[in-house]
Parts: C-alpha cells; structure tokens; sequence
C-alpha cells in the first residue's frame, strides 16, 4: 500500500496491565516502517474495570483493532460481539477485529502462531507421525494443544503440576488429549514426537527447569514458549541431544500476522533481521 494513498490513518493498540513489558509495539511498528504504511500501534494500560470501555469506544477513534494480553485474554470474552472458532475451541482471545460499523469480533492467533513458527523454522516436521506431549494446563497450554491436535497428532499428552487442571483440559479437548503424572512424565517420552513447555518455568525470575528427556527419540522437536531467556536449559538439552528445537520468540512474532494483516492491509513478513532486532529488545526488558 503507497503512503500517498491512505486516506486515513490506521490505529492499532495492545491492552493488557502491566503493559510496558510487551514486545508487540516494537513488532507491529517494525513492520509498519517496513512496508511503508502509515499507521500506529500503542501500548495500553489498562485495567479491568475500564476493558469494557475501552474495547468499545477504540472503534470510534479510529482504531482497526488491538492485541489483547495478560491478564485480559479470558476476560473480554464476553465483551466482544462475535468469536471465531479457534478462540471459541482455545477460550481466549489476543485479536480484536473492529468493523466499520464498531462491531467488534474476537480472535485468537496463539495456536496459528505457535504452528507457523515450527513450519518455517523446522519445515520437516510431521505432527501425524507421533505423539505429542506438553507441559502445563494452563492458558497457553489450551491454545498448544488445541493447535497440535487441529494439525492431526494421533495423541496428546499433557501434564501439570496441579493434575486437576490437566483433567479440565483433557475433558475440554477431548480423547485424544491423556493426562499425565507431573511425578511419572520422565518415563512417558518413549514414543514423543513432538515436545512443549507451556510453563512459566525456565523464564527469568522463575524456577529452573531441567526435566529428563534422555528418553526421547531422536526424531523429536521440542519447543519453549517460554522467550525470555531465549536459549532455556530445556532446549539446550535438546540440542546437545541433537533434536530439533524452536524457541518462544517466533510464535510471538507470528501471532501477529493475522491481526497485523487485517488492520494495515498488508501480510508483514517474519525475517531473520525481525527477530535479531526483537531479540535485542528482549535483552533490554532482562
Ligand atoms: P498461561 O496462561 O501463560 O499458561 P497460567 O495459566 O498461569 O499462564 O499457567 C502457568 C502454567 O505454568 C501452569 O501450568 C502452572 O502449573 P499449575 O497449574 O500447577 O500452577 C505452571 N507452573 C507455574 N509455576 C510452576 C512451578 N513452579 N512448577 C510447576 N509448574 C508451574
């Protein structure tokens, strides 16, 4: 799209509380720059007695739509007027869609994200060849597993400190999702083709977590959501190992495409220059 030609200047905003930490302002401007366009993306702060208005009066001011994050992802479910599927099947939403009228439709891009980065980072990946398993029951884990299971592995695994949530999960998503001991996991990695930290664990200023994947197979992916140390203990194993691995950093990247698309025009693109500068911006948040 020519600057010339836009009429009107796109507006977009992440909304979460804290918000200062998010990297989607430096992402979504990259790309604005990148391609030309004029627009602005913002980072708001807000809080849970102000979500309702806020989501309602950005429309009226020009706003095409927002990220939403932590802690509002579950909380503006019942604020927006439409949900598409997958945030139906995930239960949260990180993208809102403002139409010219004000309606407001909510998205969820984490899972697309998630998938997107394996594909471009690990091409060979063949999620039907083999179980799954994830640790953690938590937000993130719903969208994983959702994610995994819509791209046709046979068999989720799924196991969490607190089993009854690992249960909710499973209940939720299905028969293929199993539920597994938090004590007994070592032992369940035999047949695991594709492995994933959902947990908070590992991130700076949380516990460690160094699980025993001596079991796995030599074909197996693994993968941290978890960006901030980038190079986790988790996938240091794994490539001293020699398995294929992918860090959190490029789901975030992705799980921005669809929403970036919808209110700039343009698909932005996720190079390797996008992530050495988002990682240099995660350095400054440590
Ligand atoms: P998110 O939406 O990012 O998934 P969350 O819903 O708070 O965040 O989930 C955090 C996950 O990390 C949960 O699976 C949590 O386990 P519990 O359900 O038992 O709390 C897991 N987690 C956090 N700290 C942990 C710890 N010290 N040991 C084991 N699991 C931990």
């Amino acid at each position: 799209m020519d600057i010339e030609n836009q009429k009107e200047v796109p507006l977009a905003a992440v909304i979460g509380s804290p918000i200062g930490q998010s990297l989607s302002p430096d992402l979504h401007n990259y790309w604005l720059v990148k391609n030309n366009l004029k627009g602005y993306y913002i980072p708001l702060n807000v809080n849970l007695k102000m979500l309702e208005k806020t989501i309602n009066l950005l429309p009226k001011l020009g706003f095409k739509g927002a990220n939403v994050t932590i802690p509002h992802k579950t909380n503006v479910l019942s604020m927006v007027d439409k949900l598409t599927d997958r945030a139906t099947m995930i239960g949260a939403v990180n993208t809102l869609h403002f139409n010219s009228s004000g309606q407001i439709t909510g998205d969820n891009t984490d899972a697309y994200g998630f998938i997107e980065n394996i594909k471009q980072k690990q091409p060979h990946w063949d999620p039907k060849k083999g179980p799954a398993l994830v640790y953690g029951a938590g937000g993130a884990a719903r969208a994983i597993v959702w994610a995994l299971l819509h791209e046709g592995v046979p068999e989720v695994r799924i196991s969490n400190r607190t089993k009854n949530k690992a249960i909710s999960l499973s209940d939720i998503l299905g028969a293929k999702v199993k539920v597994i001991d938090w004590t007994n996991v070592d032992s369940q990695l035999e047949e695991v083709l594709t492995l994933v930290n959902t947990t908070s664990l590992g991130m700076i200023g949380n516990a460690r977590f160094s699980p025993n994947i001596s079991k796995l197979n030599s074909q197996a992916l693994v993968a941290d959501l978890v960006y901030n140390p980038l190079k986790t203990d988790l996938l240091k194993t794994a490539k001293s190992m020699g398995l294929k691995t992918v860090d959190g950093l490029g789901m975030l990247l992705h799980q921005g495409v669809p929403g970036f698309e919808k209110w700039f025009g343009v698909q932005p693109k996720v190079t390797e220059e996008l992530e050495m500068f988002l990682q240099e911006k995660c350095n400054v948040t440590i």
